[in-house]
């Protein structure tokens, strides 16, 4: 099998001045369930480099706001609503600092990944911890009626997420996007309606 690095979503991201192709994932998901609307607090993990908070910043615009952490500093500038945070989400006291004053969110997004070994179960496993912390974080920072989105790589923890996320959320999707790369295991679990 050839791999592409430079594939369509990538020249495409690039031609419309997107920072990852990644953000075709996003728009895919946000034209099937419309899960963004202007004037949205938007809570974004994972979020460099940041084509998610482009993107949502089109759709929220300055009625509303972005929270964006990341492990890597984010150093496109974005305009004022958007609160770029370099930090790990594993960690409590960073977490609270940093949302104190943003909490409640309307819909808190996930594209976390680990950076990955090539061992499939390991990063499968390192997924899905990522996976329970955005969601720990996200049953936290939701207002009532909320939305969750987040990236798992599929594997043996699925099922369990899953049904997780359905005790707290009215309707559950699993969605694939076609930006997803062929050889991919990613998968995003889309909760809506949080349960208060
Ligand atoms: C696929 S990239 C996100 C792309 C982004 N959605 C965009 O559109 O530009 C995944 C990101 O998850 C971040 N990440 C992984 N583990 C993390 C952690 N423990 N805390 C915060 N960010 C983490 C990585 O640093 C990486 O930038």
């Amino acid at each position: 099998m050839t791999f592409t690095v430079q594939d369509h979503f990538f020249r495409k991201a690039k031609k419309h001045h997107y920072l990852a192709r990644a953000v075709y994932k996003l728009e895919e998901i946000q034209k099937r369930f419309k899960i963004l609307k202007a004037g949205d607090r938007v809570l974004d993990l994972g979020a460099a480099p940041g084509s998610w908070i482009q993107l949502a910043g089109e759709i929220v615009g300055g009625a509303g706001l972005i929270v964006a952490i990341d492990l890597k500093p984010i150093e496109h500038s974005f305009p004022k609503f958007v609160v770029t945070v370099q930090g790990d989400i594993y960690d409590q006291g960073f977490v609270e600092t940093v949302l104190h004053d943003h909490v409640p969110f309307n819909v808190v997004l996930s594209d976390m990944a680990p950076s990955t070994s090539g061992i499939k179960a390991a990063d499968s496993a390192r997924s899905a911890l990522l996976f329970e912390r955005a969601f720990e974080v996200g049953l936290w920072a939701l207002a009532p009626g909320g939305t969750f989105l987040a990236k798992l790589f599929h594997g043996s923890d699925f099922h369990r997420l899953l049904a997780e996320a359905k005790k707290h959320f009215s309707q559950t999707r699993v969605v694939r996007p076609e930006a997803t790369r062929k050889q991919s295991k990613e998968i995003y679990i889309l909760a809506l309606n949080k349960k208060t």
